[in-house]
């Protein structure tokens, strides 16, 4: 199993650029399967998750064709409205079809996606809202059947909690649903904005995204459009924070600070120098000593709950105890037991992590659990005395593109192997 080796002690210097966010192309991917023209998505990341996504559409009759960071698809029709167990039980954002096959074709069948490390993660949620717009939903044989034989019909869904992948489910369901959808309680994240752009661009009437309410009225069909992906906020924040852990100097190219605005302001109060180079352009640095700054997670604009592992290493390095607290997902601390193997001092009580700063960390043999905690363990290594050897390198390959190479090229002596 390929594995990562960092040599820490290094301070990082100089300028990458940011990739396009993966958690926008994933959705961006399944609404293209609500229309039999051509649509053209521009800065897909190449990043494992993406991959499987695409899988998955051409498993449903979507033809890819791939051109560096351009997709062009067409899906003339959907050959068989499934996504199958092998391929949900590694994406639980596969679960993201659900919404898109039913609008077209009144037909889908969605293997359920079992637990995973951060959480139980059920996707009941997509499920009541696709009832409220007339969808009957059954649970059979560990496949989720949804069927609108006559189409979906709008409706007013308010969600019970705030979620991500549930509101652009259920804004692709409502796209060519008869009469107008109020979703309540929307997520706000800027991923969920980016999906309501390009339904808009293909010929839906999306408004209100990026607040609570999104209004979505019904049209009869969709159309080709281009679109292209905002650049990958968590993956800005992990660099941000490493250039701040290493009290380096690195400059983030293709990034949106209006998306990191959190990430920002904690960064700050932990004493790193942030600077708007251009509307598109970061630099951070950090010659001050870091202070412990708490976080808790939040739904967008709060802080991000996939940040959260990568603050934590952060805050080994700071003189003083602060908090975490995490309110997303029940399970996310899998990081803290690898932490602690390379000589962290952190304290758990349910979801709340107290972390006694200051401390110099050493080099071990940690195990990746997801992919964020991954991400936690490089910075880490990034900071810690000698040799780190991050096992089971694929979660980071779900969602971090070209990593290593982008550490490499600001000075990280960072290298596969196994
Ligand atoms: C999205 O997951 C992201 N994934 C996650 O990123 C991110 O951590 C998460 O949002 C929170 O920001 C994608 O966008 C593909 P939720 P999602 O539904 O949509 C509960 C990463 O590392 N819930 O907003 O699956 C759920 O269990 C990943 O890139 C229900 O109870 O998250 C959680 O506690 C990991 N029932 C909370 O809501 C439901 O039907 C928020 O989850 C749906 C969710």
């Amino acid at each position: 199993m390929k594995k990562l080796e960092i040599q820490g002690g290094r301070r990082l210097v100089g300028s990458i650029r940011i990739s396009g966010a993966k958690n926008a192309a994933l959705p961006a991917l399944a609404a293209t399967l609500l229309t039999s023209e051509r649509v053209l998505l521009d800065h897909i990341p190449s990043v494992a998750d993406l991959k499987t996504m695409e899988g998955l559409l051409r498993r449903l009759g979507a033809e890819i064709e791939v051109d560096g960071e351009r997709r062009a698809i067409v899906t003339r029709e959907i050959e068989s409205p499934e996504a199958p167990y092998e391929l949900v039980k590694t994406m639980r954002a596969s679960s993201l079809v659900l919404g898109p096959l039913v609008a077209r074709t009144g037909r889908a069948r969605v293997s359920v996606p079992g637990g995973c490390a951060i959480g139980a993660r059920p996707i009941n949620l997509h499920l009541l809202g696709l009832a409220k717009l007339g969808a009957t939903v059954r649970q059979e044989a560990g496949y989720i059947e949804a069927a609108a034989p006559d189409g979906l019909v709008g409706a007013t869904v308010t969600f019970p909690r705030v979620t991500v992948t549930g509101t652009e489910d259920l804004m692709m369901a409502a796209v060519l649903a008869k009469g107008e959808t109020v979703l309540e309680n929307a997520a706000r994240e800027p991923e969920v904005v980016d999906l309501a752009k390009l339904l808009n661009a293909m010929g839906a009437r999306v408004e209100g995204a990026g607040e609570s309410t999104i209004r979505i009225e019904g049209v009869d069909r969709l159309h080709g459009a281009e679109h292209r992906i905002i650049p990958d906020r968590i993956e800005a924040g992990t660099f941000l924070v490493a250039g701040a852990l290493t009290g380096g100097d690195l400059t983030l190219e293709e990034v949106a600070p209006e998306h990191l605005e959190a990430v920002i302001a904690k960064l700050k109060q932990a004493g790193a120098e942030i600077e708007e180079v251009n509307p598109t352009t970061l630099r951070v640095r950090r010659s001050r000593r870091l202070n412990p700054v708490d976080i808790t997670t939040e739904e967008h604009p709060g802080f991000p709950t996939d940040m959260q592992a990568q603050w934590m290493a952060l805050m080994i390095a700071a003189e003083g105890a602060s908090h975490v607290v995490e309110t997303i997902f029940e399970n996310r601390f899998m990081h803290v037991a690898e932490l602690a193997r390379m000589g962290a001092d952190i304290e758990l009580f349910g979801n709340r992590a107290t972390i006694r700063g200051g401390r110099q960390l050493s080099g071990a043999t940690v195990m990746a659990s997801d992919l964020r905690a991954s991400a936690g363990l490089v910075l880490a290594g990034l900071a810690a005395e000698g040799t780190t050897i991050i096992d089971r390198l694929y979660h980071l390959e779900r969602g971090y593109e070209r990593l290593e190479e982008k550490l490499a090229g600001v000075g990280a002596a960072v290298r596969r192997i196994g």
